[in-house]
């Protein structure tokens, strides 16, 4: 049964799309089966991994809408599976706001791809409207990609207050794993310091290790792979390499190939 990680931050380009693909891949290297969900109407992820949002035969929105199922929507990329998204998918608000149990679509289209898979990565969107409520309700963990600038963080209070109402209202179970450093230049004593705060303040923990800034992350997509195949043995691909072991551990998952 797999573990279902949604990366959610409302705060918008602070490294959930890149995380999700970039840690999907790592846990994909490493030997686990991995599937990634676009839970974004930007279709960022989706494009990232090859993709062309505008001319996918099936995607998310008509998953969340009734109209397929989660496994006419699958594409297998290398070594990684994907539920893409597309520009519709901004349509499934609308769709979704006025349905009983709206909360709980994605996480009734995902069960039963749940057996198939070690672990399911979904990239919320940067907003804590009902497409990232879907995101929260399916997944059993959270991890939030912060940028450690000042202000950065001032949102996970908010967050954390969301993910308190979906732990009361629809997912119980649901718990933050952490927090990812994303973007990190630890040249500064500040970036430091406002991991150090954030641990503090908020009683999360900075999973270990911290991602550095690197050009390489914003060439990647471009290219349809992440960061691991653009650029093996960079800084940032080492760093997401290691933190898939960290969250590997966390989650025990168990692999076949190790
Ligand atoms: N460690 C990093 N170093 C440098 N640039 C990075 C790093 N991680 C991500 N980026 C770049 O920062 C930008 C925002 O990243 P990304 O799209 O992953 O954020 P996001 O939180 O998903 O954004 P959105 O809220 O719009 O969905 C991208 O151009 C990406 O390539
Ligand atoms: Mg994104």
């Amino acid at each position: 049964m797999a573990h279902v990680l949604s990366i959610a931050n409302q705060k918008g380009g602070v490294g959930k799309t890149t995380t999700t693909h970039t840690l999907g891949a790592a846990l994909a290297e490493a030997g686990h089966r991995v599937l990634l969900v676009d839970l974004d109407p930007q279709a960022c992820l989706t494009y990232s991994v090859g993709l062309d949002p505008e001319s996918l035969p099936v995607s998310l929105h008509d998953v969340l809408t009734g109209r397929n199922k989660a496994e006419d929507a699958l594409v297998h990329t290398t070594g990684i599976s994907i539920i893409p998204a597309s520009i519709d998918l901004a349509g499934s608000e609308l769709h979704l706001a006025n349905k009983v149990g709206r909360e709980h679509a994605l996480s009734r289209a995902l069960q039963p791809l749940k057996d198939h898979y070690e672990v399911i990565l979904i990239d919320c969107p940067p907003s804590l409207g009902i497409l990232t409520i879907n995101g929260l309700t399916a997944a059993d963990h959270v991890l939030i990609p912060l940028q450690c600038e000042t202000l950065s963080h001032r949102g996970v209070g908010q967050l954390l207050e969301t993910v308190a109402d979906v732990r009361a209202y629809t997912q119980p179970d649901l718990e933050v794993l952490g927090v990812i450093a994303t973007m990190f230049d630890g040249r500064t004593r500040h970036t430091r310091e406002v991991v150090a705060d954030i641990s503090n303040r908020y009683g999360l923990e900075v999973l270990s290790p911290v991602v550095p800034r690197s050009v390489r992350f914003a060439e990647a997509p471009a290219k349809g792979r992440s960061v691991l195949e653009h650029a093996p043995t960079s800084p940032g691909a080492i760093a997401y390499r290691e933190l898939g072991t960290t969250i590997a551990q966390r989650l025990d998952l168990y692999s076949d190939t190790q």
